[in-house]
């Protein structure tokens, strides 16, 4: 599904067909082995149990922060709530795993249906932007989904109320990075 995700929507991942079908298998068996068993990290799939798999999505703890990653449904099954369902799955384990902490991802702003399902289950800009690395001119923005009674969790209003993010037309220049690159979604 990774590969196929990658294939299908170039745009929306941090990595490329050519670099992860290099991976060997032994790659995906521990990726899948920690989102079923880790504590911190939960990899779904929407599917039947031998397949085919429809989609994926998953959160995991990364360099101390809980992230969403690898978010992707197949093309054949999009827009009829799928995506939808298989991010409130996601979330209804984050919020009983790790309560009342706050949830970041990053996204290309390209992808309007991502975007849509993001902003609907509460996540925000924070402002904080970066290249996308394979492709020149294309950029990710980060968004947080933060606890809904947080008491000391939120940075103000700043956090919550910055315009939502779009990409520039075709030709524009991207935001110069603000901060260093991590882990690639
Ligand atoms: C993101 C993705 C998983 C959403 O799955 P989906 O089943 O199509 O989503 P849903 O049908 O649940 O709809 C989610 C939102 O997108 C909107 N949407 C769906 N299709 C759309 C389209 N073609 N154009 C604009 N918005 C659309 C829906 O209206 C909904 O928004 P709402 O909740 O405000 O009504 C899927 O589009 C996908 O795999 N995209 C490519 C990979 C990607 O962008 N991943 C994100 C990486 S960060």
């Amino acid at each position: 599904m990774r590969l196929r995700g990658l294939a299908t929507d170039p745009l929306a991942f941090g990595s490329v067909v050519a670099e992860e079908s290099q991976r060997p298998p032994e790659f995906w068996q521990e990726r899948v082995q920690r989102g079923a068993s880790a504590p911190d990290s939960s990899l779904w799939v929407l599917g039947r149990p031998y397949g085919p798999f429809l989609g994926t999505v998953t959160v995991s703890r990364v360099e101390g922060r809980f992230q969403v990653f690898g978010m992707w449904l197949d093309p054949a099954l999009r827009g009829r709530g799928w995506g939808s369902r298989l991010l409130d799955t996601a979330l209804r384990w984050f919020d009983r795993a790790a309560p009342g902490t706050p949830l970041t991802l990053e996204v290309n702003p390209r992808q309007g249906p991502a975007m849509a399902l993001y902003r609907r289950r509460g996540f925000r800009p924070t402002g904080e932007t970066r290249p996308l690395g394979h492709t020149a001119g294309e950029f990710v923005v980060e968004l947080v989904r933060r606890p809904k009674t947080s008491g000391n969790a939120r940075r103000g209003p700043s956090a919550t109320s910055r315009a939502w993010p779009s990409h520039p037309p075709q030709g524009s220049r991207a935001p110069a990075p603000r901060r260093r690159p991590r882990y690639r979604p």
